[in-house]
C-alpha cells in the first residue's frame, strides 16, 4: 500500500501544479498551491483505488483525485480561519490567513472549490454521463447536505446548550468529513457506472474511524508530528468522539470500524488489500 501511496502523491500533485499553474500568477495563485501542498492525501489514494477496482484507467481517476484534494485543501483553509477555528498551523506550514490574509484565504478557498468542480468535467475522466454522475454526487457530498452542513453542526456544537449526544456526533461526522471520503471511495464505480454500495459501506465505517483517529489526535497527538495545533477541540468546548466516549472507548470503536470497514469489502476479495491497509493506516496514524 505505501507504494501506491507514495505514486499516487506524485500524481496528484503534478494534476493539482498543472490545473492551479495555467490560473493567472498572483497572490490568489500562490495561496491555493500553497493551500494544496503537503498532506497524507488519503482521499486521492481512494478516489485511485476505487477506480482499479472498477477497471477504470489512472490517467481516467488522477482529475478526479485531484479535485477531491483542492476540494479538501479549501475545506481546510476557510476550517481554518478566525471565525471558525482560528488555527496558526497548518501540515506543518502557517495557515493560508496568517501568511497572507483572511481576504485571501476565503477567495483561495472559494476558487479551489470552483477548480475541483472543472477537473470533474475533464474530457480524460470519461464519456459526459460519467463526468456529470460524479459531478451531481460531489455537489450532494460536498455542500448544504454534506460537508459544509457537517461544518455548520461542528460550529453550533460549541455553544450548543447540552452535549450532542453519540447519534448527534456521528451525524455531524458523516457531513464534516464522512461525505468526501464516501465520494471518493464511490468515485470508480461512479465512473464505471456499477454499484456503489460495497464501496459506500466501506467508506461510512472508514469516515468515522478517520474522525475517530483526528479526535484523538487532538487529544494525544505531538504537533511536531501532526503539524497542526492540538488540545483545540477541549479547548473550544467541541463534541468530538474522544469527549463522549473517553480514549479508550474512541479506540475501541475506531478497531471496530475498521473491522466493519474489512467486511464492507468481501465482493472485492484480495483485490481490496490495499484499501484494508489503507483503513488500518487511518486509525493507526500519528499524523
Ligand atoms: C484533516 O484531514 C481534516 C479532517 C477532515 C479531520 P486530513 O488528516 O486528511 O488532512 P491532510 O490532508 O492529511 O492534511
Ligand atoms: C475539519 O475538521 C473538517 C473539514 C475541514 C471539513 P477539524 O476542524 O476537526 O479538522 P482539523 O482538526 O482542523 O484538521
Ligand atoms: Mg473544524
Ligand atoms: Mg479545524
Ligand atoms: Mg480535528
Amino acid at each position: 500500500m505505501q507504494d501506491r501511496l507514495e505514486a499516487v502523491k506524485a500524481q496528484v500533485q503534478a494534476a493539482l501544479d498543472r490545473a492551479i499553474g495555467a490560473l493567472p500568477a498572483g497572490e490568489l495563485r500562490d495561496a491555493m498551491a500553497y493551500a494544496c501542498a503537503g498532506g497524507k492525501r488519503i482521499r486521492a489514494f481512494l478516489v485511485m483505488e476505487s477506480a482499479r477496482l472498477h477497471g477504470v484507467p489512472d490517467d481516467a481517476a488522477l482529475p478526479v483525485a485531484a479535485a477531491v484534494e483542492a476540494l479538501h485543501a479549501y475545506s481546510l483553509v476557510h476550517d481554518d480561519l478566525p471565525a471558525m477555528d482560528d488555527d496558526d498551523l497548518r501540515r506543518g506550514q502557517p495557515t493560508v490567513h496568517v501568511k497572507w490574509s483572511e481576504a485571501t484565504a476565503i477567495l483561495a478557498g472559494d476558487a479551489l472549490q470552483s477548480l475541483a468542480f472543472g477537473l470533474l468535467a475533464d474530457p480524460a475522466v470519461g464519456d459526459p454521463a460519467a463526468r456529470v454522475r460524479l459531478v451531481a454526487a460531489f455537489a450532494q457530498a460536498v455542500g448544504g447536505a454534506g460537508m459544509v452542513w457537517g461544518q455548520a453542526l461542528d460550529i453550533a456544537a460549541e455553544t450548543a446548550a447540552a452535549p450532542l449526544t453519540l447519534d448527534q456526533i456521528t451525524q455531524l461526522q458523516g457531513g464534516k468529513t464522512g461525505a468526501l471520503i464516501r465520494f471518493a471511495a464511490i468515485a470508480g464505480p461512479l465512473i464505471a457506472d456499477a454499484d456503489t454500495a460495497p464501496l459506500a459501506a466501506y467508506a461510512d465505517a472508514l469516515g468515522l474511524a478517520f474522525q475517530i483517529a483526528d479526535d484523538i489526535l487532538d487529544v494525544t497527538g505531538n504537533e511536531d508530528v501532526t503539524g497542526k495545533r492540538v488540545g483545540k477541540d477541549v479547548a473550544a468546548g467541541k463534541a468530538t468522539f474522544v469527549s463522549l466516549l473517553g480514549l479508550d472507548g474512541a479506540r475501541a470503536e475506531a478497531a471496530r470500524l475498521v473491522d466493519a470497514g474489512d467486511a464492507a469489502l468481501a465482493p472485492y476479495g484480495e483485490d481490496a488489500g490495499n484499501l484494508r491497509q489503507l483503513a488500518r493506516f487511518v486509525i493507526e496514524r500519528d499524523t
